[in-house]
């Protein structure tokens, strides 16, 4: 199963369930539950959907993301795919998805990667420019250099609200975990059918990394892409995709931002000169 699936359970809310094979277990599997404050930087991606038992659409937690700039939010492309901005909305310090909390900041326009596709793997970063400006601290994004991050091994923290129970609901309260970087090679053997060819096994790491724990019991899940993957303080990757979750056959796939920090920078960056010269 691939990001392909990924993207269809973030547009079509009711197939979401299909996701999750049965016995894998809570989100940020393994993780502990942490707060907006301790990461003020870790937003909620929210989006406008019908779900189970309403009658009406509704704003509902959909993925995360990361404030990057003041108006700035970085997610995963699969997240925003199809959507317009304002079917779409962010919410800053709310640590629980049910309650009312939080600062929301409507979208003022969304750029996704223009090699992403739902039907090829990487590329799966988005940009939002809000509305409004939201206070600091900004996450740092790992830049162009900073390849050393992906080193098998490091420690990456993964945060989200994302599905904490194999029935796929997500978790009402911020989670976050810690997880190991694995080699390129340890992806995409994981991945045969994914990854066929020495080539494609090449390529498609490029964009790419893939995280975990051999044993399993500690992964992102369904509602946490598009977060934040913070190594060494900084944004190494945004969750994307993965068979299921916390399988330790089956990592889970980050976008590899450093494969991508020009691009990002210049998103980033455009949008504050462009306020700059509002004032
Ligand atoms: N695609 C999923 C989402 O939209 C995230 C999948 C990550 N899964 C994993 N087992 N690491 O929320």
């Amino acid at each position: 199963m691939n990001w392909r699936r990924s993207a269809t359970v973030a547009l079509v809310a009711g197939l979401a369930s299909f996701f999750v094979m049965p016995g894998s277990a809570q989100a940020i599997v393994g993780g502990n539950p942490t707060s907006t404050a301790k990461y003020p930087w870790m937003l909620s991606y929210e989006q406008i959907r019908l779900r189970d038992g309403d009658t009406v659409p509704s704003l509902r937690h959909s993925c995360g993301a990361a404030l990057v700039g003041p108006n700035k939010a970085l997610t995963a492309a699969h997240c925003v795919f199809g959507q317009k901005p304002e079917q779409g909305r962010i919410v800053q310090g709310r640590d629980r998805t049910g309650s009312a909390g939080g600062k929301k900041v409507k979208i003022d326009s969304i750029w996704s990667h223009p090699d992403f596709a739902p039907a090829v793997h990487g590329h799966d970063v988005a940009v939002l420019t809000l509305r409004e400006s939201l206070p600091g601290p900004y996450a740092v994004i790992a830049g162009t250099a900073d390849t050393d991050l992906y080193t098998e091994g490091e420690s990456a923290r993964i945060l989200g609200w994302g599905a904490v129970a194999p029935e796929m609901q997500k978790s009402d309260e911020l989670r976050t975990a810690l997880i190991s970087v694995y080699s390129d090679r340890k992806c995409t053997d994981s991945y045969p059918e994914e990854f066929p060819t020495d080539e494609i096994k090449k390529e498609g790491m490029k964009g790419q990394f893939c995280a975990g724990f051999p044993e399993g019991g500690v992964d992102s899940c369904q509602g946490d892409s598009g977060g934040p993957v913070i190594i060494d303080g900084r944004v190494a990757g945004v969750v994307s995709w993965a068979a299921s979750c916390a399988d330790g056959k089956k990592p889970g796939f980050y976008s590899r931002v450093t494969a991508y920090s020009a691009m990002l920078q210049h998103q980033i960056g455009e949008v504050n000169a462009a306020l700059a010269n509002h004032r």
